[in-house]
């Protein structure tokens, strides 16, 4: 087989055979193919697209492409991925709350991807969490304390891992094809039984409308089905920013205060939607409220805080930086931005905040780029609020005084103010 020719016949519209996607990977995977074949032939299929048929040949021949883990020792296990977003911490306060209901969680979290966070960078925030364990130390953890989240190790999925970050360095993310065999490639690697999927839609999201993220729904619904892994996806708005914090101390911060009963209303809904669905694949309750519920109490009763102190214990974080908060990466600059006329939050764009929040250096702009834990923006302004002329609408916290000021000034043209009346609106939008 000839991997110009496969990349001509993407190019030119043709559907792959499965030998041919499966040439493709095994040998991009093992070096034999280089990277700009690879990313022709990736952005033959970002501008051409794939049949459903060639989706699930690409899913399933990544999610081969390393071990499988077997996870059938902790019986049901669900799994919960996003497809990206901006300021989205849902994992942090998510994971702990459901095994602190004795689910086992045992999740591959990824790092930022684009202009979207990743849970990955995120933990490494903590300092002395480890996310790059063995596998034999991630089932460990499962087994004694009911939770591990870990980054992407070289044998699951090895595929999903080099596209990943071959995608995102030639703006390649925004695929359908291409998010969903690597987010299902992913899961069935990882070993989970069940999956929930939080689809996320709006300016921050990869898929921008709503009929885009029912596709992408639909299409990871049914490659979920094939492998025999019943899935459900919320399809969520990702039109502004979710919650408070964008940047990952400040996101742990806003995580560590919503597992202690202070979660913003957005915040609070998406979390406790994608987990009442996990506790229902996983046979603990069928009522959707009821397990809301269910879930509230955790964190009430404060079972959920002690399941995320567990974890950073036994991954090597430091469990006093949540017990004080205020001890965490700090920013030496933290600039307000201020209204400059009174009005109502119309819309607050979620993906020029990602930017600016990636240019702060709470992202990558390259794959080598190391990432700055402290740095990031607050908003204490969302749409739908009222807001007075000079009053704060947002802090950036930055290391770098210059930057910040550029932050501050874009990130007054990402508020749109008018003077009519704004309603908030429902961040879950369906769930297929
Ligand atoms: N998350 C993933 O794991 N992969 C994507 O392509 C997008 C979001």
């Amino acid at each position: 087989m000839d991997i110009q020719k496969i990349i001509a016949k993407k190019r030119d519209r043709q559907e792959l055979s499965k030998e041919e996607i499966e040439y493709f990977i095994t040998n991009y995977t093992n070096g034999n193919i280089p990277d700009y074949q690879a990313a022709a032939l990736t952005m033959a299929i970002y501008l051409n697209g794939m049949t459903e048929e060639e989706t699930t040949n690409l899913t399933l021949t990544m999610a081969h492409s390393g071990d499988i883990l077997d996870l059938s020792e902790f019986g049901t296990v669900v799994d919960k991925h996003s497809t990206g977003g901006i300021g989205d911490k849902v994992t942090l306060i998510l994971a702990p709350i459901i095994a602190s209901l004795g689910i086992p969680v045992a999740k591959m979290s990824g790092r930022g991807l684009g202009y979207t966070g990743g849970t990955i960078d995120k933990l490494e925030a903590i300092p002395g969490y480890r996310t790059n364990i063995k596998i034999e130390e991630f089932k460990e953890n499962v087994g004694k304390i009911g939770i591990s989240l870990m980054g992407q190790t070289l044998n699951l999925a090895p595929a999903d891992k080099k596209l990943y970050a071959l995608r995102d360095t030639i703006a390649a993310t925004e695929s359908i094809p291409l998010i969903s065999s690597s987010i299902m490639s992913k899961k069935i690697a990882a070993g989970a039984n069940k999956i929930v999927l939080d689809v996320t839609c709006g300016s921050g999201a990869f898929m921008k409308d709503l009929n885009q993220a029912i596709q992408l729904a639909k299409t990871m619904k049914k490659i979920g089905e094939l492998a025999q892994k019943e899935t459900v996806c919320v399809v969520t708005s990702m039109e502004e920013p979710l919650g408070k914090a964008v940047g990952n101390a400040l996101e742990v911060i806003e995580a560590i205060q919503a597992l202690k009963g202070n979660m913003t209303e957005d915040v609070q809904e998406v979390v406790l939607t994608l987990g009442a669905y996990m506790m229902k694949l996983a046979d603990k309750g069928k009522d959707i409220e009821g397990n809301k519920e269910k879930m509230l109490e955790q964190i009430q009763s404060g079972e959920a805080l002690k399941k995320l102190k567990e974890l950073i214990q036994i991954q090597g974080g430091d469990v006093s930086y949540v017990e004080n908060i205020e001890l965490l990466p700090k920013a030496k600059y933290v600039m307000p931005v201020l209204a400059t006329k009174c009005g109502y939050v119309k819309t607050l764009d979620a993906k020029s905040i990602g930017e600016i929040s990636m240019h702060l250096g709470a992202g990558r702009m390259k794959k080598e780029d190391s990432i700055d834990p402290a740095v990031g923006i607050v908003l204490e302004k969302k749409i739908g609020d009222y807001v007075k002329e000079n009053e704060i609408l947002a802090y950036v916290h930055t290391n770098n005084e210059e930057k910040g000021q550029e932050a501050v000034k874009q990130l007054l043209d990402c508020y749109q103010i008018v003077e009519e009346k704004v309603e908030k609106r429902s961040c879950i939008l369906k769930v297929i």
